[in-house]
C-alpha cells in the first residue's frame, strides 16, 4: 500500500494554520459588503443543487490554500480510484463501489455491473407487482403493507427516502423496524394485518442481532395469525450478501435479493437494500432517485476541484475541524419530510470518519470526523438555535432548503423559507452590544438598564453556514443530496488519511453484548467482568 499522506505533514498545513489565524477576526458581513460578487462567486451548482458557501470565514486566499492542500493529499487520484473500483477499503481488502449501483453503464466494471442490472430487474419486479396489487398473502388478500426489518445502513437510507418522498407514494404503505427493543416491532404490528403484510429482512451480513431477533418474532406473529410454514414464502423477502444464512432462516432463493461485499452498509440505499423505498415511491421514481445520484457522481468525477461541490464542502469541514477547532457540524433541513436526514448523515459521516488511526494504522495527531447533529424545520429555532447564536461552541451549519412545497400551501411554506434565510443571516450578522443597546433605548428603556441588558442581547455573528437549495425535494434532488454527502465524507477521509469504509469500532460492543447476555442468563462471569458491570447485571436480575 502506498504511504498514506498525513494531513499535518502536508506542505500547506502550516501555511493554512497562519491564514486561519488571520481569518478568525475577519467579518463575513464586511467581506460581503466589500466583495459585491461574493455571494455569486462562492456559490456552486451541481445536479440540481446549489451550494452557497459565501457566509464562511473564508477568503480567496484561504480557498486557494485549501485547494492546494487537496492536491497535496492527492485527492484527484483518490476520487478517480474510488470511481474506478480500486481497493480503497484496505482493512477489508475491497473496493467501495456504491457509485456503480446508480450508474447507467459499467465501463471496466462490466461483470459487477451485470449483477447490479439483474438485481435492479428483480427489485423492479417486486415493486411493480406490489404496487399493481398482484401479490397476495396467505388468505388470498392483496399485500398492502411492507415492513422493513433492518438496522443502520439497512434501515436509515430506505426509511429516509420513504419519508422524504411521501408525495410520490403509491398504494403500498412501508414501515420500518430497527430497534431490538420489542416496543419497536410491537408498535408497528399493532396496526397491521398479518395476511396483508410482507416483511423485508434487510441485512447485508444476516448476522445482526437486532434484525434476526425481530425477524424471528415477525415470523412467529405470522404463524400465530394463521400462516402455515408453506405460507411464509408469501410474506418474507431477504436482502443480503449472506444467501446461505437467509436460506437457513427459511427464505427461498426466489425471495432473496443480493448485495455484495463491495457495498458498505451506510452506502447501500441504492442497492436492493432500498427495495422498501422503491416499493413506496414506485420503480420509475426510484430510477430517478438513482439518476440524481449518478448526476452528482458525474459532477464529482469531472468538475475541477475549485468547482466541485463535495470537494468544497469537505474542505470546509477540514477547515473548521483542523484549523478552527470545531468539534461538531449541524445539519438543518428546512423541509419537514427531511426529518430523518440528520440520522442518516450521522451514520454516514460518523461511522465512516469516526477514526483515530490513519490507513496505515498510525495514531493521528489531529482531529477527524466531527459530531453531526441537527433537526428539521423551525423547531430547532425554539430549542438549540440559542446555542448556535450565542453559545461558546462553534457549530458550522448546513441549511438545506427546497424552494417549493408539495403541500400546495405556498403561503405557509413562504414562512418556512423566510425562517431559513433569516436564521442563516442571523448566524452571520449577529448583533453588537451597541446595536442591542440602541434598540433597547428605542423601545423606551432607560440608559442604565439598557446598558446592563445589552450584553445578553448581543450576538457575535460570523457563525459559519452554508445554504444548499434545490427547486423542490424530488427523487432526483434527494438522490443528488445523499450522493453529495457521501462524496464529501469520502473527500474528508482522504484529507485525514483514514479509511471511511470500515467500522471496526462497533464490533467490541457486540462481543461484550453477547457476554453480558450470557451472564444475564445465569452463566458465571468467573471474574471476567468489572465490578460495575456485574453490579448492573445483578440489579437487573433482582427485578426479574
Ligand atoms: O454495526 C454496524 C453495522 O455493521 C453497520 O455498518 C450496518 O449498516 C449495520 O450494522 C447493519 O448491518 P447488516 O446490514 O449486516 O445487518
Amino acid at each position: 500500500m502506498p504511504a498514506t499522506p498525513v494531513l499535518s505533514q502536508l506542505p500547506s498545513y502550516e501555511v493554512i494554520k497562519t491564514i486561519a489565524q488571520s481569518l478568525k477576526a475577519v467579518s463575513v458581513v464586511r467581506m460581503l459588503e466589500q466583495e459585491p460578487n461574493r455571494a455569486a462567486e462562492f456559490t456552486l451548482t451541481a445536479a440540481g443543487l446549489q451550494l452557497d458557501y459565501s457566509k464562511h470565514l473564508l477568503d480567496v486566499q484561504a480557498r486557494q490554500a485549501l485547494l492546494q492542500l487537496a492536491e497535496e493529499a492527492k485527492l484527484p487520484a483518490a476520487i478517480a480510484g474510488l470511481l474506478a473500483g480500486e481497493e480503497l477499503n484496505n482493512t477489508e481488502q475491497r473496493p467501495a463501489l456504491h457509485t456503480l449501483l446508480r450508474a447507467s453503464s459499467g465501463g471496466s466494471l462490466g461483470s459487477k455491473f451485470d449483477e447490479v442490472v439483474a438485481a435492479r430487474a428483480s427489485m423492479r419486479q417486486w415493486a411493480d407487482q406490489l404496487n399493481a396489487g398482484e401479490l397476495r398473502g396467505f388468505s388470498g388478500s392483496v399485500i398492502t403493507d411492507v415492513v422493513n426489518i433492518g438496522i443502520g445502513g439497512s434501515d436509515l437510507g430506505p426509511r429516509l427516502v420513504t419519508e422524504a418522498l411521501r408525495p410520490f407514494h403509491g398504494s403500498v404503505a412501508c414501515h420500518y423496524v430497527a430497534n431490538v427493543d420489542p416496543a419497536d416491532l410491537q408498535n408497528t404490528l399493532l396496526n397491521l394485518q398479518a395476511e396483508t403484510t410482507l416483511f423485508i429482512l434487510c441485512s447485508k451480513s444476516f448476522r445482526t442481532e437486532e434484525t434476526l431477533t425481530n425477524s424471528l418474532v415477525a415470523r412467529e406473529w405470522m404463524k400465530q395469525s394463521g400462516a402455515t410454514d408453506a405460507d411464509l414464502n408469501k410474506h418474507f423477502v431477504a436482502i443480503t450478501s449472506n444467501l446461505q444464512a437467509a436460506a437457513d432462516f427459511g427464505i427461498p432463493e426466489k425471495n432473496c435479493l443480493p448485495l455484495w461485499d463491495w457495498v458498505g452498509g451506510r452506502y447501500s440505499v441504492w442497492s436492493a437494500i432500498g427495495l422498501s423505498c422503491a416499493i413506496a415511491i414506485g420503480w420509475e421514481n426510484f430510477e430517478l432517485f438513482l439518476a440524481g445520484a449518478a448526476a452528482m457522481d458525474e459532477h464529482f468525477q469531472s468538475a475541477p476541484l475549485a468547482e466541485n461541490m463535495p470537494v468544497m464542502m469537505s474542505l470546509l469541514e477540514v477547515w473548521y475541524v483542523n484549523f478552527f477547532g470545531a468539534n461538531n457540524h449541524v445539519v438543518l433541513p428546512y423541509d419537514h419530510s427531511l426529518q430523518k436526514l440528520p440520522d442518516f448523515l450521522q451514520q454516514l459521516t460518523m461511522e465512516s470518519n469516526g477514526k483515530r488511526v490513519n490507513k496505515s494504522g498510525v495514531l493521528l495527531d489531529y482531529h477527524t470526523g466531527p459530531v453531526l447533529w441537527g433537526s428539521a424545520g423551525t423547531m430547532g429555532q425554539h430549542s438549540f438555535h440559542q446555542l448556535l447564536h450565542q453559545g461558546t461552541q462553534q457549530c458550522p451549519a448546513d441549511f438545506i432548503l427546497p424552494l417549493t412545497t408539495h403541500t400546495g400551501m405556498t403561503e405557509q411554506h413562504r414562512r418556512l423559507v423566510a425562517n431559513c434565510i433569516a436564521q442563516s443571516r442571523t448566524m452571520t450578522v449577529g448583533r453588537s452590544i451597541d446595536e442591542a443597546k440602541s434598540s433597547l433605548l428605542e423601545r423606551g428603556m432607560d440608559e442604565a438598564s439598557a446598558g446592563e441588558l445589552a450584553p445578553h442581547l448581543s450576538m457575535p455573528g460570523n457563525r459559519p453556514n452554508s445554504v444548499i437549495t434545490m427547486a423542490s425535494l424530488a427523487p432526483q434532488t434527494l438522490g443528488a443530496l445523499l450522493a453529495l454527502y457521501e462524496h464529501r465524507t469520502f473527500c474528508s477521509a482522504v484529507l485525514w488519511g483514514i479509511n471511511p469504509f470500515d467500522q471496526w469500532g462497533v464490533e467490541l460492543g457486540k462481543e461484550i453484548g453477547v457476554q453480558v447476555l450470557g451472564l444475564m442468563a445465569g452463566e458465571s462471569s468467573s471474574g471476567s467482568m468489572d465490578t460495575a458491570t456485574e453490579r448492573l447485571i445483578g440489579e437487573w436480575l433482582a427485578e426479574q
